[in-house]
């Protein structure tokens, strides 16, 4: 079978998760990562495309592919600003969907957050709900959009919120009964895992959103593919 994807934020912790185990499914034939900067490349299947994420309609034809994955985010702190902030999460995020719905990808796979909501009192959570409601809107068959409370995994940069958001969950999480289980730390590559599951067992069409339990569950098929 030949089958062919993008992905965007492939040197991000989740993005580095995703290209392990694209590569090692070996059901891609043909993976582009686009980006200002690339991880090293697992193989041959594998290509970098450089991109200025700000103009990519420019390189819509790029996105004509089964599977896009987009691993794209940042931070408040690391933006510098709102306005910033918006740019990645939604201006890029929401671009990116625009370039695979014109250029006919069959699924759009994205990283959200748990507390995606445009009602909500945090700044965070309404752009990640705005990029929801925007990217859900395009014609792409599938879109799905993985919704993880704080992503564990090892990063080279120090997040102080994120490692003291983690310790009071790990405090938590045996208080927490099952039904709360969205809101606990997920590793980022369950997620990433659930995000290639979901692309070879997933539905045709629909609007999806995963959280903790539902990517789990995805990921736990891949290694019932194994
Ligand atoms: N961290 C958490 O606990 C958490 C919790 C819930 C949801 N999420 C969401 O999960 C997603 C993935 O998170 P992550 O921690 O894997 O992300 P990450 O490690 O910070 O990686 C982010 C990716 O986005 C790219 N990117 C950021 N700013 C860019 C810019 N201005 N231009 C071009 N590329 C840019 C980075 O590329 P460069 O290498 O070029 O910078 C990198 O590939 C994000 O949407 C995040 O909001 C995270």
């Amino acid at each position: 079978m030949s089958r062919s994807a993008v992905v965007l934020g492939a040197t991000g912790l989740v993005g580095g998760a995703l290209i392990a185990r694209l590569a090692q499914t070996g059901q891609w034939d043909t993976v582009r990562l686009l980006g200002r900067r690339h991880p090293p490349l697992p193989d041959a299947r594998f290509s970098a495309v450089d991109a200025d994420l700000g103009a990519l309609a420019e390189q819509a034809s790029a996105f004509a592919v089964d599977d896009v994955f987009c691993c794209l985010g940042t931070t408040l702190k690391k933006a510098g600003s709102r306005d910033a902030f918006r740019r990645v999460d939604y201006d890029f995020c929401v671009a990116a969907a625009r370039c695979a719905a014109e250029a006919g990808a069959r699924r759009f796979i994205i990283v959200s957050a748990v507390n995606a909501d445009t009602g909500s009192l945090s700044f965070y959570a309404r752009v990640k709900g705005e990029m929801e409601d925007t990217v859900a809107a395009t014609d792409i068959p599938l879109v799905a959009f993985m919704q993880p409370s704080l992503l564990r995994g090892a990063r080279d940069e120090t997040r102080i919120a994120e490692q003291a958001g983690e310790k009071v969950l790990s405090l938590v999480t045996p208080l927490v009964g099952w039904t709360k289980a969205a809101w606990l730390p997920i590793a980022a590559e369950t997620v990433a895992d659930a995000m290639v599951a979901l692309a070879l067992h997933g539905p045709e069409t629909g609007r999806l959103r995963l959280r903790y339990k539902d990517m789990h569950a995805y990921a736990r098929r891949l290694g019932e593919d194994e």
